[in-house]
């Protein structure tokens, strides 16, 4: 393969891209998170329910930080929406595997917005008859919220920018961007 300088385009020194959580900073917030989820949940075998794609690197790095006893599961949910707006219209594309009955439930999600996957989500998983259901997001959009969603486990708070990067995607690109930044210009 070819390895001509004019052929590399570094994806995560992009123009378009501002820095808004640096690698380090999100490093060192899950690790207070992890710490404060090692001692709530000591001994009670929690689930952790990671939400695809977004909250992959959250959920991965997060539970290497919780020193307990736990299990993790994964769901897919599909909003439908502009890759930058959710409609609100919410649809399980991957359910879990396993029944949820007297299990205490961490959703792990990358992102809060409008809330309405969330809402949506939280409800149908207490319905299954879980003992608790919380939840541990990185990122908290508070200025958009529509719908009220309690974050049990809070990453940091941001503005309301489109943001990318460390799992969060535009349009499925810059997932793999190890810090979190704003994209500047979505049509770029
Ligand atoms: P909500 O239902 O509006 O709270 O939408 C939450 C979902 O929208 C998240 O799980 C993300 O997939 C997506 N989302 C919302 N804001 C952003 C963003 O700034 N960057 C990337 N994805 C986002
Ligand atoms: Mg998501």
């Amino acid at each position: 393969m070819a390895t001509s300088s004019a052929q590399f385009t570094s994806e995560f020194s992009n123009p378009n891209l501002d820095i808004l959580l640096s690698e380090e900073r999100i490093r060192d917030r899950i690790k207070d998170l992890g710490a404060q989820i090692t001692s709530d949940y000591a001994g009670l075998n929690p689930l952790l329910i990671g939400v695809l794609k977004g909250a992959c690197f959250f959920l991965s790095d997060l539970m290497r930080a919780i020193d307990t006893r736990l299990g993790i599961e994964f769901m897919a949910i599909s909003s439908y929406g502009s890759s930058t707006r959710t409609s609100g219209e919410v649809r399980i594309m991957k359910d879990l595997d396993v029944p949820i009955e007297g299990r205490h439930i961490l959703v792990v999600e990358d992102i809060v917005d409008t809330g309405l996957t969330l809402s949506y989500l939280l409800a149908n998983l207490k319905s299954r008859g879980a003992a608790s259901v919380k939840l541990a997001a990185l990122l908290d959009k508070f200025e958009r919220r529509q719908r009220e969603v309690k974050i049990d486990y809070l990453g940091f708070q941001i503005p309301d920018e489109f943001v990318v990067g460390y799992g969060l995607d535009f349009a499925e690109r810059y997932r793999n961007l190890p810090f979190i930044a704003v994209l500047k210009n979505p049509e770029a």
